[in-house]
């Protein structure tokens, strides 16, 4: 079975660039789907939840290529309405597919993409949006059927709460709609930001993403264009906290020093040396981390996918911290391995509540990663801890990092993927 192998105790420093975003090319890939013609993008991470988005795509009858870090699309005409289960149900954001397909054929056939490790991931904001826009849905429990013969309608859409998903799916929805959509209550996260650029390349009318209210003027056709995928503003995260853990001196090029205000502010407060310039970030860790109170919150707030992450750092920090998950029900099951570690972490009865102990040293042991930021912190946390570690299931993290054994070894780490 293949593990992550972990020598911990080295300083993570060094110099590298941060690749394309998991969050902002999974949308931009859906929105393929709408687009005549060819399209490439820059910038794509090679990662298993992109592999099987562009799978997914040419199941419904476009051709790609993905060559280093760039993928061409040309969609000449989507042959099929039913999305692959098998494909679907490994992935949850394959429910983006649905408001693209009923944009550009009137009609889609997908599996439920089910819940996770992290929560229930209903998908109600999404069906909600839809039906106001003119879909008729039908869900016999396994998969979901979802027409329009007469085309989808804008509308206005209040969003019960500004899921991330919901507003890009709606969006997507919404590009080709008759007339024009509002989104009020909208995600802000910079994700939707870079799917509004690139439909809006494509001949899309999207005013206001990025803000709580989003204005989208339905267009006939949107055809193909060029486009750089923005940069992975929680690989950027996680690293600036293996430096951060480690003593280290990181500089990262390719970021977008903005967009993880959110993530920079709580490591300056951690006692981080942080310096900004246009497309880098550079951090030089102290001594010892302090601890902090931290809420995950929708954008601008803290980002619930940095959680486990924190809680790893904050597990080796001076004093002792809080952090609260407020997106999702159960995204704790990091804790018991990281207290495995030795770390001295105490959850509340719902498990959304970490009051983390801080301490010196973590010790290198045997771990499983649960999810995908879960499995981060376990690599982090072994980083920081004395020994070798090893982290099974590591296919969890390398569905959003690219290589992370590579990468955090060429800044000092000593990571191995065993296969
Ligand atoms: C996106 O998930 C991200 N995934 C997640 O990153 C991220 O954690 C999340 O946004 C929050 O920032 C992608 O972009 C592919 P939500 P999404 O809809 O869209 C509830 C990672 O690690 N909700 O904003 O699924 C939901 O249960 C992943 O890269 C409803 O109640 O998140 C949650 O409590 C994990 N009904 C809250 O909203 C709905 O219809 C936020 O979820 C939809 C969501």
């Amino acid at each position: 079975m293949p593990y992550y192998r972990v020598r911990g105790g080295n300083r993570i420093c060094g110099k590298t660039a941060i690749g394309g975003g998991k969050n902002a090319a999974l949308p931009i890939l859906a929105a393929l789907v709408l687009t005549t013609g060819q399209t490439t993008l820059h910038n794509v991470p090679h990662i298993a939840d992109i592999h099987l988005s562009i799978d997914i795509l040419r199941h419904l009858g476009c051709r790609a290529e993905l060559n280093d870090h760039t993928l061409t699309v040309t969609n000449d005409g989507i042959t099929t309405s039913t999305l692959p289960a098998d494909l679907v149900t490994k992935m949850r954001s394959s429910i983006l597919f649905m408001g693209a397909m009923l944009g550009a054929t009137g009609t889609v056939t997908i599996a439920n993409p089910g819940g996770c490790q992290i929560g229930s991931r209903p998908i109600d904001l999404h069906l909600k949006g839809l039906r106001q826009m003119g879909a008729t849905i039908e869900d016999d429990g396994t998969q979901m059927h979802a027409t329009a013969p007469e085309g989808l309608t804008g509308t206005p859409i209040y969003l019960r709460e500004a899921s991330v998903g919901a507003t890009e799916n709606l969006i997507l929805a919404a590009a080709t709609a008759k007339g024009e959509t509002t989104i009020v209550n909208a995600a802000r996260e910079p994700e939707i930001v870079d799917l509004a650029h690139f439909l809006n390349a494509c001949g899309a009318n999207i005013q206001g993403a990025g803000t709580t209210t989003i204005t989208i003027t339905g267009v006939k056709t949107l055809s193909g264009t060029t486009h750089r995928i923005m940069p992975d503003r929680i690989v950027t995260g996680t690293f600036l906290l293996a430096a951060a853990m480690t003593g280290g001196d990181v500089t990262f090029t390719g970021v977008n020093p903005t967009d993880v205000r959110p993530i920079t502010a709580p490591l300056r407060a951690m006692g981080c040396d942080i310096s900004e310039k246009p497309a880098t970030l550079r951090l030089r860790a102290p001594r010892l981390l302090t601890a902090q109170h931290l809420v995950t919150e929708v954008h601008p707030g803290f980002p619930t996918d940095m959680q486990a992450p924190f809680v790893a750092a904050l597990a080796t920090a001076k004093g002792t911290s809080i952090i609260e998950e407020r997106i999702f029900e159960s995204r704790a099951a990091h804790a018991t391995e990281l207290i495995r570690m030795g770390a001295n972490i105490r959850l509340t009865s719902d498990e959304r509540t970490f009051i983390i102990k801080g301490r010196a040293s973590l010790n290198a042991t045997e771990t499983t990663a649960r999810d995908l930021r879960g499995g981060a912190a376990l690599i982090l946390a072994a980083l920081a801890a004395r020994g070798t570690s090893t982290i099974h299931d590591p296919g969890y993290v390398a569905r959003g990092y690219e290589k992370i054994e590579e990468a955090l070894t060429r800044l000092g780490g000593e990571v191995t993927f065993f296969p």
